[in-house]
């Protein structure tokens, strides 16, 4: 198969790695975080990764999403190699492919929410009116624009990292990566975050989530395991694409 010549057509996976692996280290101190990973996102997927900690769940996500480099394999993102890319090309890239979001929120603590949501807006060269224009109606998406001239310090968490899930959708991502997204949230702010990723799988958004929380990974159509660097196993989730009222909504504990 001629993989390294794909390009981006619809039903091309997003993402998809081969033969995926990261050491750290070596001889004794050899780590092997990533070993082994074969993975295709199909576009408006969301697939859930869970496993103990230390399994290599952050590696993983980092390799995915083009801020760290595989020791050997290759990951294609929006049908592009990133083999070989220079660093310059694989920065665009990751800008105009990828969203993060991660556990401890990474927002800019003397910026407002709104200004956090612009400031990749202006960094992809939209200009001011345009990335304020473009951050309004995020922060609405995520239910905060009331507290858009807010600064993080005045915000809950699970406000936080709504904040942070409207800084992914700028530039509208091909996938968003979230690496454990609510594990420093309280039980109520978990299922306000679990809410916003239920409507961005509605809305059709992909969506890969490492997550220690089974009732975020009910609400994906696929669930993977992995354990010492592999994944050891995958489960389709049927009632995922459903999406909110759906069984596995209840289940995850969506309704009420
Ligand atoms: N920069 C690094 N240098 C050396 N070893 C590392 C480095 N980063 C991660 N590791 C090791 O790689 C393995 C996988 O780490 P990783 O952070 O991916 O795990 P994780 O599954 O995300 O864990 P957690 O659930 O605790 O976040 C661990 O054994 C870790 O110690
Ligand atoms: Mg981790």
């Amino acid at each position: 198969m001629s993989d390294t010549l794909s390009t981006d057509t619809r039903g091309t996976p997003v993402l998809r790695a081969r033969g995926l692996r990261r050491e750290y280290g070596r001889q004794a101190g050899l780590v092997r975080a990533v070993s082994g990973v074969d993975l295709d996102v199909a576009p408006g997927e969301t697939v859930a990764i869970m496993g103990p900690s230390g399994c290599g769940k952050s590696t993983l996500l980092h390799l995915l999403g083009g801020l760290d480099r595989p020791s050997a394999g290759e990951i294609w993102l929006a049908g592009q190699s990133l083999r070989g890319l220079g660093e310059r090309r694989l920065a665009r890239l990751r800008r105009d492919t990828v969203g993060f979001v991660f556990q401890a929120f990474h927002l800019m603590e003397e910026l407002t929410a709104a200004e956090n949501v612009e400031l990749p807006a202006l960094l992809a060269g939209r200009s001011p009116g345009a990335a304020r224009r473009q951050a309004g109606e995020l922060l609405d998406r995520v239910g905060l624009a009331d507290r858009a001239r807010f600064l993080p310090a005045a915000l809950s968490g699970g406000q936080r990292q709504r904040v942070a899930v409207a800084r992914a959708l700028v530039g509208d991502p091909r996938v968003v990566l979230a690496d454990e997204p609510t594990g420093n949230l309280d039980s109520e702010a978990t299922l306000d975050v679990l809410r916003l990723f239920e409507d961005l799988h509605v809305a059709g958004q992909t969506l890969v989530i490492v997550t220690h929380d089974a009732r975020i990974a009910a609400t994906a159509d696929r669930l993977v395991t992995m354990r010492d660097g592999a994944f050891t196993d995958e489960t389709r989730l049927t009632g995922g694409t459903a999406g909110a009222g759906s069984g596995l909504g209840a289940l995850a504990g969506l309704e009420g």
